[in-house]
């Protein structure tokens, strides 16, 4: 079989490039440990706070040690439920301290719903029957927005709630 140069030429390219993908996928699985976010933790959608994480007192910020956090939240049509303050106040802004790895964790106790921090890299669906996690890494004081990325219903555009990273 005779092959033209050019033929030859491109045939190498391809193969090289598919080569080089592969590796990189390679690499990133086997070495640096990406993988898809687990699914496999799962819930009743019914009855939420049986879970210890979902417990109306476990609800919102909890500190796991110096700069590491874990907020809970459960999202239903149209909020997202960070617990009660205190004080007995409705949490609606979450605040954290500068420079905090903060994991966020939450369920859906109805449809589905988005779990979206503007402006980081934290960004999940909240589903019912299912935990999701992320994680994220606040090292600029400011404002955040969580919205909800996923159509959920009539007040779906009222689906939001705020975090505040402040400077100690
Ligand atoms: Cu919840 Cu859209």
């Amino acid at each position: 079989m005779h092959l033209h140069k050019y033929e030859k030429m491109w045939m190498l390219i391809g193969g090289g490039a598919l080569l080089i993908f592969l590796i990189m996928l390679g690499v990133g699985a086997f070495y640096q440990g990406t993988k898809p976010p687990s699914c496999l933790t799962t819930i009743d959608p019914q009855n939420v706070e049986a879970h210890d994480s979902f417990k109306k007192e476990n609800l919102g910020m909890q500190q796991l040690d110096d700069n590491r956090y874990v907020v809970n939240v459960i999202a239903s049509a149209f909020n997202y439920d960070f617990g009660t303050d205190e004080e007995g106040n409705v949490v609606r802004t979450i605040r954290i301290p500068v420079g905090s790895e903060v994991m966020f964790q939450g369920t859906s106790t109805d449809v589905v719903h988005g779990f979206e921090l503007a402006g980081t890299n934290a960004n999940m669906m909240l589903e019912p029957g299912y935990i999701n996690t992320v994680e994220t890494t606040f090292n600029k004081p400011g404002t955040y927005t969580f919205v909800c990325n996923e159509y959920c219903g009539t007040g779906h555009h009222y689906m939001t709630a705020t975090v505040e990273v402040y400077d100690e």
